[in-house]
């Protein structure tokens, strides 16, 4: 399944003529990738590992993980992003970009995706920094993200909009 949330591939055309729109568009989407990350991607859902099939401890199975994965650049001095990793709660919160965690839907949240490196340029940790969570690791992160209560009003995933990034 692919879940479409915004791309701009449909704007690539190899014609010479669009040279300079391609320029545009490769502009646009420079300018996109530093700003708004998840927002310009497709992510392929299909390649996740599907959740772990056991109940989940964060304390044990999870915090541990992302501790030392995660914990030297995102603190809780508000690392990169502004995302901390230093809590359950800062982990859902997310950062910047909003909510890392929607709970109950491991699936859609960002920062499976970014854990399992289906979103290019935020490949967490990054590329270089670390060894890249292993496959248990991530199923164990989907099944924690499914098995936490759904909030009264749980924020949810959408389609962001350029002009309202700003918050
Ligand atoms: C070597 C440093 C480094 C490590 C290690 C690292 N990150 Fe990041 N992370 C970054 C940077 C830099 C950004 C900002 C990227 C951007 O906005 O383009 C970021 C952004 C993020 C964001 C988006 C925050 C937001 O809302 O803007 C999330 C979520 C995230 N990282 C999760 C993780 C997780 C989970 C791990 C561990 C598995 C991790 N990161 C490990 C450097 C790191």
């Amino acid at each position: 399944m692919i879940i479409k949330i915004k791309s701009n591939s449909d704007r690539r055309n190899t014609s010479r003529r669009w040279v300079g729109s391609l320029a545009l568009a490769a502009i646009a989407l420079s300018w996109s990738a530093g700003t708004m990350p998840a927002a310009e991607k497709e992510v392929d859902v299909a390649k996740l590992p599907p959740a772990a099939d056991k109940k989940v401890d964060f304390a044990k199975d999870i915090h541990p993980v992302l501790k030392k994965a995660c914990l030297d650049c995102h603190d809780a001095s508000g690392g990169a992003g502004n995302f901390k990793v230093d809590t359950q709660e800062n982990i859902i919160k997310g950062g910047e970009h909003g909510p890392a965690v929607f709970p109950g839907k491991s699936a859609k949240s960002p920062l499976v995706h970014y854990v399992a490196h289906l979103v290019k340029d935020l490949e967490m940790p990054p590329k270089g920094s670390g060894d890249p969570l292993t496959k248990e690791q991530i199923a164990l992160l989907r099944a924690w993200i499914d098995q936490l209560p759904k909030p009264e009003k749980a924020p949810e995933p959408k389609t962001p909009d350029p002009k309202e990034e700003k918050k």
